[in-house]
């Protein structure tokens, strides 16, 4: 065992990793279960993805995906095609026929914000019944600090020896939307081991990344940090600036301008500075509420991210706060229309979304929702059976009150507002992703709302400006 290699988090560049084809097996096939799959066996790998879901590997075998990702239902055919990838629900025989495992199941918040771990360990536990060879056990599902050591014992006590099998941390760094080319251009590979042998086998995994491709090759603890730190750190750079942007709406400054100088500080860099209703989705909320808790449990507090969480909890009121302030408080009876469900664009997951919310306060103060997502409607709907889903973003529209939009989807960014003054009975909009023309909404005599973007029109020398607030977008990750 290296020792310098337990010690240091080294970051290496390595030129001469052999590539090498391995069997693996995908245990959970969800986001990062589905995708990474996909994609290793794009790499070359022959890939298996095993779930005790029968009917999601039916699904999948049906040729159905069953998550709405940009380019992963492509990819899957093609290597199905290819015969690099496999389903099955046979967990078991999964194990049995396949040396290196990852494992990919939900890690979800219990109510007290620590991560419930139940699904991985039952995972665990089947590979310690059915272990029959050396196994090389990828830890890639996000788990709190400390807790590949602490499977490492539980392998250990079941009586297996060490030599019998390697624990492996590797976090996954891919965002919903983009997930597919996150995976294929990594910005970094994050490796945590104990041993040298399973250093090697993970920069063979990885051979076709590198050397171009950051490797970091720690140990476990040190991997599992990085991933929570990478996450909180990203919800610690859009609450700044949501906070920022709240200020901004008092002053008159506007936000846009303000993150579009700051990023351009190298230091600081100009992604996840663009406000919003505040952030959602299945990993920053509960990233961040794990680390905190981890943080609390070992009396070592974090402050800055229990500040995040609170501060994310009161953005995701701003949308109705600026309603009220448009079209005053009482909702009873308002048509309202709300674009966007999923917790951001190109996505169908609603988890943690700032619509949730939104809906929630809607619906207690009598006010009528009709809704329209691209991709979302489905997944709300379980949520919210009563609401009214439109098959467009004008016939939700059609003989509003008012429009919050809450989802940077393309299609919204289109809206033409000429039109949309036409169908709506009050020309009142609350745009909590800064993604219509403030000019035109001027023009055509629309009272809006913006996060931070103030409500006077763009000002005259903006071309002057190094990045216009439009181009920014461009700049946006
Ligand atoms: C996030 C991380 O970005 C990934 O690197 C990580 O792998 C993933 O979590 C995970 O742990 O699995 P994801 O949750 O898919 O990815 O989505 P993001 O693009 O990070 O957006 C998260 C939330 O922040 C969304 O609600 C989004 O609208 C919001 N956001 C993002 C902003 O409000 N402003 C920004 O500037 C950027």
């Amino acid at each position: 065992m290296n020792k310098t290699l337990l010690m240091l988090a080294a970051i290496s560049l390595c030129t001469t990793v052999v590539s090498e084809s391995y069997r693996i097996g995908i245990i959970g096939t969800g986001y990062v279960g589905l995708v990474s799959g996909a994609c290793l066996a794009q790499l070359g790998h022959s890939i298996t993805c095993c779930d005790i879901d029968k009917n999601k590997i039916e699904m999948l075998e049906n040729g159905h995906v069953p998550i709405y990702e940009p380019g992963l239902a492509e990819l899957i055919k093609e290597n199905r095609l290819k015969n690099n990838l496999h389903f099955s629900s046979n967990v078991k025989s999964c194990i049995k026929n396949n040396s290196i495992l990852i494992l990919a199941v939900n890690t979800p918040s219990k109510e007290n914000g620590e991560a419930n771990l139940s699904a991985l360990y039952s995972a665990i536990h089947t590979i310690i019944n059915h272990i029959n060879e050396h196994k090389t056990i990828i830890i890639k599902s996000t788990v709190p600090i400390g807790t590949n050591k602490k499977i490492n014992e539980k392998i250990l006590s079941s009586g297996l020896l060490q030599s019998e099998f390697d624990l492996v941390s590797n976090p996954e760094f891919l965002r919903e939307g983009t997930a597919v080319h996150d995976f294929m251009h990594p910005d970094r590979i994050v490796i945590g081991v104990s041993s040298d042998q399973a250093a090697n086998t993970m920069e063979k995994l990885y051979s076709k990344f590198l050397p171009e491709t950051p490797l970091i090759m720690t140990n476990v603890t040190t991997s599992e940090t990085i991933k929570y730190a990478s996450n909180t750190f990203l919800a610690l750079k859009i609450t700044f600036i949501n906070e920022l942007a709240n200020l901004c709406d008092i002053t008159g400054a506007k936000t846009s301008v303000v993150a579009q100088a700051m990023g351009l500080d190298q230091r600081i860099s100009p992604y996840f500075l663009k406000p919003g209703p505040g952030f959602g989705g299945s990993c920053f909320p509960k990233d961040s509420q794990a680390l905190a808790f981890t943080a609390q449990e070992i009396n070592s507090p974090m402050l800055t991210v229990q500040a995040l969480l609170q501060a994310n909890e009161i953005q995701k009121n701003i949308p109705i706060k600026k309603l009220k302030k448009a079209i005053g408080e009482d909702l009873k009876n308002k048509k309202i229309a709300v674009l966007g469900l999923a917790f951001k664009a190109n996505t169908d997951d609603i988890r943690y979304s700032p619509a949730i919310n939104v809906i929630n306060q809607l619906i207690a103060e009598g006010a009528l929702v009709q809704t329209y997502d691209p991709e979302a409607m489905k997944n709300m709907r379980l949520l919210f059976p009563d609401i009214e889903y439109k098959n467009s973003s004008y016939e939700a529209l059609e003989n509003a009150d008012a429009a919050i939009i809450l989802t940077d989807w393309q299609e919204f960014k289109n809206l033409k507002i000429e039109k949309m003054a036409k169908i709506m009975t009050s020309k009142v909009i609350i745009d909590c992703r800064n993604i219509l023309n403030i000019d035109a909404l001027t023009s055509a005599e629309f009272q809006y709302q913006t996060i931070g973007q103030g409500s006077s029109r763009s000002t005259r020398n903006c071309s002057y400006y190094y990045f216009c607030p439009d181009s920014y977008a461009n700049a946006y990750r």
